[in-house]
């Protein structure tokens, strides 16, 4: 493998810290429940992308690039990231966000703001568009743009999670534990992608389980054939011998609810469940609904009660603030 060889810019606090969830555990009657805490990647207020974007911003660096240009929701907690990595990195950041700009800016859109990032509006099916127009506009003036797909999901950006594999491989090791499963939120695909790749590279012999949040399956294994693309990109980014097809992602559907960002009982109760019980934040729009289905298969008894379940904490709870009305 070349992963050590990669332009990498240090943006994160690592590893971070894996707890366990004992009063949960506890109250549930099993499984085992751990917690992966990725949402303390420490760069402005943490979450998924820090690992992505180490990769991603080295290799902007290594290309001379002078501004990050990146989209998503109003809410993206990838784009605040990513807002916070170019500031880190000496570059600008321009973000396409889906919507109208509301009146008073707040959660990861009033994160954005501080951390110096130009914002663009645009509805949704004109996003690409947009991201094309800015970058041309950029070169026209002698900028060197640098795109970011929408939540960092490449190749590039989820070699971070096959470093976090190979974390988790570590800091297992030294706890003298093993995990059955584990059981993460899974949108645009780099986070489930890098973690199968690094499963592989570890010797992972748990199954590993992608809440589904936004997608649905009605066009067959439409999600599972660009998570293949992504992990087959990423091998070869890394140096990694294997080939991943469809066949070796597990993604749960059962808990898409109304949709993307809209929230139900399903993520209120996870997020209440985890607040009071562990003084843990989940997020409403991908953690909550992780969680929810985790506490449903747990309630379903999906697990044996001697087994381990380990939830991969993704960030994003920045946007609890701008879900308020939702949450109480
Ligand atoms: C908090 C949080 N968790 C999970 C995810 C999903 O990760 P991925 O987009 O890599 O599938 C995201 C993506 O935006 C996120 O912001």
């Amino acid at each position: 493998m070349r992963i050590e060889s990669r332009a990498r810019f240090s943006l994160a606090q690592l590893p971070t810290p894996i707890e366990k969830l004992k009063s949960l555990s506890r109250e549930l009657g099993g499984p085992g429940l751990m917690i992966k805490r990725d949402d303390q990647t420490g760069l402005a207020l943490g979450g998924n992308k820090t690992r992505k974007l180490e990769f991603l911003v080295g290799q902007a660096l290594e290309q001379g690039a002078d501004t990050l240009v990146t989209a998503g929701a109003a809410q993206s907690n990838h784009c605040r990231q990513t807002a916070a990595a170019a500031a880190r990195a000496g570059l600008r950041c321009e973000l396409v966000l889906n919507g109208t700009k509301p009146e008073l800016p707040n959660g990861n859109l009033l994160l954005d703001e501080l951390l110096g990032a130009r914002i663009h509006w645009a509805q949704r099916s004109e996003r690409e568009g947009k991201l094309s127009e800015i970058s041309d506009e950029l070169r026209k003036q002698g900028s060197k743009p640098y795109v970011i797909p929408v939540g960092g999901s490449n190749g590039v950006g989820a070699t971070g999670y096959v470093l976090a594999m190979m974390e988790l491989a570590e800091q297992l090791k030294g706890m003298y534990r093993r995990v059955d499963h584990l059981i993460f939120a899974s949108s645009s695909g780099g986070t489930q992608a890098g973690i199968v790749v690094g499963a592989k590279v570890i010797g992972f012999k748990g199954k590993l389980h992608g809440v589904s949040i936004d997608k649905d399956d009605s066009d067959g294994a439409t999600y599972e054939c660009e998570l293949a693309d992504i992990a087959n990109e990423t091998a070869k980014y890394v140096g990694f011998n294997a080939q991943f097809t469809a066949k070796d992602f597990n993604v749960l559907y059962d808990y898409l609810g109304g949709g993307y960002g809209v929230v139900s009982d399903l993520e209120r109760a996870a997020i209440r469940l985890l607040a009071s019980r562990e003084g843990i934040m989940l997020d409403p729009v991908y953690t909550g609904r992780a969680m929810g289905a985790l506490l449903d298969l747990i309630r379903k008894k999906a697990f044996r009660s001697d087994e381990t379940v380990l939830f991969w904490h993704t960030g994003g709870a920045p946007a609890l603030f701008a879900y308020a009305k939702d949450l109480i």
